[in-house]
């Protein structure tokens, strides 16, 4: 068997069809650029969906893994110890954040601080019921599959959590469905897999009045559109309007897997007592990826890779325009092209891979293509990358 074909045997698949059948083997990846194991180069659209903000391989990154690896890796579950990596990036990172937010739990994903988040929610308001919107995708464990936005994703794997409501994003009126018997609302402040899709400032506002009205805990979910993706550090700074909770994951650790739901200590307490050990983990925080994120921020913030955002943003909307395309929506670096057709957006994609550029779609947009590049792309590779997409636009019309 060659290596495609061990790959579909032996490695679990999500699909009948990953990357709509286009092979793609990397041998290395630096910056911007993946290079198979043929040699030919690929430009990262999508940044392995908000990972790579800083670009693959980032010279600091690597050296932040390669000093802290051979200090120490795993010492204990997460909680015992007083690690100097963590204490480090949680004391750096609550300079960054408004006074409430804090005090960073380590997790190891985003879906893995979601289910925290959901419990401290739970813990502190002792209520039940969470709500969540149409079309958010807030990871696939058991508790964040409860608060999807779609049923199709869900269905197959009821019962799933009680309580859970699922109301119309960026209507102000549904938000009266939030009462005294809300635990937490968790939001993406700039939807992902809906396929890129803002909240409205008055919305995310009248969210915050009401969660502070009735005590209910307010999540902001920043696992796809934080670490500077959006033209800010956090998509929240665009808003007037500060969580009870952030979520992050991603692009904090700089290519390695770390995530933390962060919120003030009297709120984060709850966790320490009633029971004991209310929420614990074996990896969360590892001292290697602890290190990786901490190199990221320093990176996105001397740099202030923030800003490259917007630029990014302006050289997609000023030098895309195809009569195929029937929508553009970006805010920042995140972004989707809608085709408003599934078959056209396949085809476009499927010719971008084959031609050098990387990208994919959105798990509730199929008909729009995902740009979300590494913030450190070069004016010339994200140019080089439209002109392949418009050609590729231009064979499928
Ligand atoms: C907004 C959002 N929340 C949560 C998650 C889940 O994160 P993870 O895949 O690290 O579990 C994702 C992943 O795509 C996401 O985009």
């Amino acid at each position: 068997m060659n290596q495609r074909e061990l790959f579909l045997r032996h490695v679990a698949q999500t699909s009948d069809l990953p990357l709509l059948g286009v092979d793609v083997n990397i041998q290395s990846a630096n910056g911007s650029i993946l290079k198979d194991v043929n040699g030919k180069e690929y430009i990262d659209l999508i940044s392995g969906i908000s990972v790579s903000n800083i670009g693959h391989c980032h010279p600091k990154v690597i050296s932040a893994i390669n000093e802290q690896s051979q200090k120490y890796m795993h010492l204990m579950v997460y909680g015992e110890f007083n690690q100097s990596p963590q204490v480090k990036y949680a004391t750096a990172l609550s300079k960054l954040l408004p006074e409430q937010l804090s005090t960073v739990y380590f997790t190891t994903s985003g879906s893995e601080a979601v289910e925290g988040a959901l419990k401290l929610a739970k813990r502190v308001t002792g209520r039940t019921e969470l709500i969540s919107f149409r079309n958010a995708y807030h990871g696939s464990s058991h508790g964040a599959l409860s608060v999807m936005g779609d049923e199709y994703f869900k269905s197959s794997f009821r019962p799933l959590l009680p309580d859970v409501k699922v109301l119309e994003f960026n209507n102000i009126k549904a938000l009266e469905s939030i009462t005294s018997r809300t635990a937490a609302v968790i939001v993406e402040p700039i939807q992902g897999e809906a396929g890129i899709r803002k909240a409205n400032h008055e919305f995310l506002k009248t969210l915050r009045e009401k969660c502070t009205e009735l005590c209910v805990i307010l999540i902001f979910d920043e696992i796809q559109c934080g670490f500077g993706r959006t033209g800010t550090l956090f998509a929240f700074e665009q808003f007037d309007v500060v969580p009870d909770v952030l979520l992050i994951a991603k692009g904090m650790g700089g290519g390695l897997p770390i995530g933390a739901f962060i919120s003030s200590p009297s709120l984060m307490s709850t966790l320490t007592n009633n029971p004991v050990l209310g929420h614990i983990n074996t990896f969360g925080g590892n001292a290697v990826c602890v290190a990786a994120a901490q190199a990221t921020i320093e990176v996105i913030v001397e740099e202030k890779l923030f800003l490259r955002a917007k630029e990014i943003e302006d050289l997609v909307l000023k030098n895309l325009q195809h009569p195929l395309i029937k929508e553009i929506r970006m805010h920042g670096a995140l972004g989707a092209i809608d085709f408003g057709n599934e078959t056209v957006n396949f085809k476009v994609i499927k010719g971008c891979i084959e031609n050098g550029v990387i990208s994919d779609w959105f798990l509730f947009c199929s008909t729009a293509m995902r740009i979300a590049p590494p913030l450190t792309i070069t004016d010339k590779e994200l140019l080089t990358a439209l002109e392949t997409l418009k050609k590729v636009l231009d064979a499928v019309s």
